[in-house]
């Protein structure tokens, strides 16, 4: 028997996309990434592997599983031998002695304490540095605008954190990406006579830093390495700072810069936040859009910014909403958003963001640039150019007004765009890729329980109905983790634990593969995790208590009022009572 433990932690150390990647060449694909299947025939690739859950799906065959799954699958091993082969890759010995150490990585909680401390720290320095003082005045951020952003100095010098911390040596400051370990094995700080821009997430909690040198040096930011606090992809700076402009004019104001935020927040516009030296994602997107019914990108005056601005445009397309809209605004050559609003002023800088280009304009004219709209090949290649990003779009409002503008530009009916794209008709809702019942209110329970399990000890699983095949999905899964004790192990431990836990329980197996696959697709964001629970929780709880109502009504017509025991009829009178006043 190989110990449960032994397996979690070799999924913990193997990389199911690295594993996959060489013998199935992987391609990035959105948040997960994406091959033609291995297990069957196909030509345009439904083989997804999820890189944060561990766990690869085919929406085309449903073959799913672990690190381990996949070599059995692939290789044809066997369980043992597919374990003792991925022990081999990672270095982790098998368990001949149960007396082995179990190292474990430092914990998020004790991440997020470190960072706190550290944040802590660079402000109280910035306090006795004259030169970054100065260099913040001169860029005219005053006292109150660098308290608000927590803005800090880290001094120059190797060691300066062993003020900060009793143990400079722990690994927890090298995992937040603090201090670093040189090759000969000696310790420094990664943050050295540089600003200090502390990151948030929506918590409120620091989760990485920006530097920035006083003045001339390379590079003139430093970020926090990603972390396990820390995905570049999804976190932009200053979204608590922004949070109460976002609610008031329900417009998120995007830059490219900490500078850019800090010197809007500084001129009254509170709404502004920057993605961090990386392109705006559709997961940027998402999470603003949750927010606010309005994003404008408003970036550099130069090259950069313009590629910047196109790369958001194709990030948003997909995940635009209906209801939603999306602006760009392009300052003079030479000018940021920060030297902007210092030389013109609030008012002229409101004015460009409520003037800005409506994305549907912007992205005619992009393409129109690079057509010659006035013989026929170009404008049959500006169709063509747009085709992908119309297939990016999910809202058929949009796409048709696209497709109306196309028509008049390109001088194609219609119709004809709607066939060269391969668009299916509007009003149709995406392919289904199989027959499906309704979904159940307890499908989201599910996907809430694969991405954080430690959910399963606040399910009441005596208001789980017992007729579908959802909530036994959720009972087994509940006890599966609850099971395995705490920490609650992550989804790819699970199939492990779950495997071969007999027959009849394939259907179940099924639904929670099903599961997994939509959640691969559309996660929840972490902050959104806990009251989307509570708000599944309510619904079943509902659910159960409109079930015992009409128990007790069809015991009424069989037998009569008189058929109640006084505890039943007890029960009755209150939900009648219950049912008055929700109605
Ligand atoms: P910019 O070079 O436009 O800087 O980079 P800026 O914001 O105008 O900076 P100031 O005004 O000179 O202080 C925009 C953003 O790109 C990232 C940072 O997030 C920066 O705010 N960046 C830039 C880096 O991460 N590293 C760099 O070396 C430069
Ligand atoms: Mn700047």
């Amino acid at each position: 028997m190989i110990p449960e433990s032994y397996i979690q932690e070799l999924l913990h150390r193997v990389d199911v996309v690295d594993l996959i990647d060489s013998y199935v060449p992987l391609k990035k694909a959105g948040a997960n990434y994406a091959a033609c299947c291995p297990f069957h025939n196909e030509k345009s690739p439904s083989f997804t592997v999820s890189p944060t859950k561990q766990f690869y799906h085919c929406f085309g065959c449903g073959a799913h599983g672990t690190a381990i799954g996949f070599l059995m699958e692939y290789s044809g091993l066997g369980f043992i031998d597919a374990i003792k082969d991925l022990s081999g890759r990672v270095g982790l010995p098998m368990p001949e002695d149960e007396g082995r150490p179990r190292q474990d990585g430092p914990k998020i909680a004790s991440l997020t304490e470190v960072m706190a401390r550290a944040a802590k720290y660079y402000y109280e320095q910035l306090k006795h540095s004259e030169a970054a003082i100065s260099y913040l005045k001169r860029r005219g951020v005053t006292g109150e605008i660098a308290q608000k952003f927590g803005i800090g100095y880290a001094p120059g010098g190797w060691q300066n954190l062993e003020a900060a911390f009793a143990d400079y040596g722990a690994t927890e400051l090298q995992a937040a990406g603090l201090v670093i370990k040189n090759e000969q094995g000696r310790l420094y700080d990664r943050f050295r006579d540089r600003v200090m821009f502390p990151i948030l997430n929506q918590k409120g909690e620091v989760i990485a830093f920006g530097g920035r040198v006083l003045g001339e040096g390379e590079p003139k930011y430093l970020n926090s390495p990603e972390t396990p606090l820390f995905e570049k992809g999804r976190e932009v700076f200053g979204l608590p700072q922004a949070r109460a402009a976002l609610r008031e004019k329900d417009t998120a104001i995007v830059v490219e810069g900490y500078m850019d935020v800090v010197a809007l927040a500084q001129h009254g516009v509170g709404n502004a936040l920057a993605t961090l030296g990386t392109a705006t994602t559709a997961t940027h997107v998402q999470k603003l859009l949750r927010q606010v019914d309005r994003i404008v990108y408003c970036f550099d005056g130069d090259n950069a910014g313009r590629k910047a601005a196109w790369r958001a445009l194709e990030n948003s397309l997909e995940a635009l909403p209906e209801q939603k809209s999306i602006g760009f605004v392009f300052l003079p050559q030479g000018e940021d958003p920060d030297s902007f609003v210092r030389a013109q002023g609030t008012a002229a800088f409101e004015r460009l963001i409520a003037q800005a280009t409506p994305l549907s304009d912007y992205l005619l004219r992009e393409l129109a640039t690079h057509c010659d709209l006035t013989s026929a090949e170009g404008k049959a290649k500006l169709v063509a150019d747009a085709k992908p990003l119309l297939g990016r779009l999910q809202t058929p409002l949009l796409r048709l007004q696209l497709v109306k503008r196309l028509a008049e530009v390109s001088g194609f009916e219609q119709a004809e765009i709607e066939r060269l794209c391969d668009l299916r008709p509007v009003a149709r809702p995406a392919p289904a890729r199989a027959p499906r019942q309704a979904p159940s209110l307890l499908r989201p329970l599910l996907r809430l329980l694969l991405q954080k399990p430690a959910l399963a000890q606040r399910v009441p699983l005596g208001a789980l109905p017992n007729n579908s095949a959802e909530a036994r999905a959720v009972r087994r899964l509940c006890e599966a983790i609850r099971a395995a004790g705490d920490p609650p192990p992550p989804y790819a431990a699970l199939i492990e634990r779950m495997r071969g836990e007999g027959s009849e329980s394939e259907s179940d197996e099924t639904t929670l593969r099903e599961a997994a696959a939509e959640l691969m697709q559309h996660p929840f964001a972490e902050d959104d995790i806990d009251a989307e629970f509570d708000g599944a929780i309510e619904r079943l709880s509902e659910g159960e208590q409109k079930r015992a109502f009409a128990a007790l009504q069809e015991k009424i017509q069989k037998l009569g009022v008189a058929g109640l025991s006084s505890e039943e009829k007890q029960q009755y009178l209150q939900a009648l009572a219950g049912r008055g006043k929700a109605g």
